[in-house]
């Protein structure tokens, strides 16, 4: 099983002090940066564009993970790529022509991922799972931080873990919404490798670096 990765959500970060923030998860082990882009159209909420991918990447040298929540996104693909971002996801239910978007990342030399809705089943990523980088399942509808897990998404993670090894296919599979310590065992369990945590991070008690330590100590635990 490949090694766990904690991926802390900025949207629910400081942006008062983001450099800062990220300082602090890099430094308690977090693996790389979630950025979550939305644009109010795919999702009822707006939060960031390439300007703050910008400001992250002159913050760390972790990979930054970027969500991109928005409708057309093959039209920024470009834009994301050029303020550093290092893997870009785009949702299958943003894409009409999800081969050629992938496609598309990959000729910009970033890690391609492709994202579902709590609704969209994995068959629907049968065609173009061999391409891909990465999995993220949604574990919450997208759009908000500090939302609740949706507990269906541990038997899904299951499931895509077994059409990948079905395939033989090297995609890592994600999961983003309601992650914490009481979430995370069972769905590293049922194959998760990238964990992306955003509450359970930056509204920790002790402060994002507590937030990553507790995270990762859960990990221990048996689900
Ligand atoms: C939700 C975003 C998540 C969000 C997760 O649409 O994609 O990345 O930050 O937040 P938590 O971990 O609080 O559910
Ligand atoms: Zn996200």
């Amino acid at each position: 099983m490949a090694a766990v990765q904690i991926l802390p959500s900025i949207l629910s970060a400081d942006f008062r002090c983001l450099g800062q923030q990220i300082a602090e998860v890099e430094q308690a082990g977090a693996d790389r940066i979630h950025v979550d882009v939305m644009d109010g159209r795919f999702v009822p909420n707006i939060t960031i564009g390439p300007l703050v991918v910008e400001a992250a990447r002159k913050s760390t040298s972790l990979p930054l993970d970027v969500h991109l929540m928005i409708v057309e996104p093959e039209r920024y693909l470009a834009d994301f790529a050029s303020a550093g971002a290092d893997i870009i996801l785009v949702h299958q239910e943003a894409c009409p022509h999800l081969h050629r978007t992938v496609e598309q990342i990959k000729q910009l030399d970033k890690q391609a991922g492709v994202v579902l809705n709590p609704s969209t089943p994995i068959t629907s990523l049968e065609e173009v799972i061999d391409l891909l980088d990465q999995v993220l399942i949604m574990s919450v509808n997208p759009g908000f931080g500090g939302q609740r897990f949706i507990g269906s998404s541990t038997q899904k993670v299951r499931r895509l873990q077994r059409l990948l090894q079905e395939r033989g296919a090297q995609a890592a599979i994600e999961i983003d919404g309601g992650i914490d310590p009481t979430t995370a065992p069972a769905v590293v369990a049922a194959g998760a490798s990238l964990l992306v945590a955003g509450s359970a991070v930056f509204g920790a008690p002790g402060g994002p670096g507590e937030g990553v330590r507790r995270l990762r100590a859960s990990l221990s635990q048996e689900p």
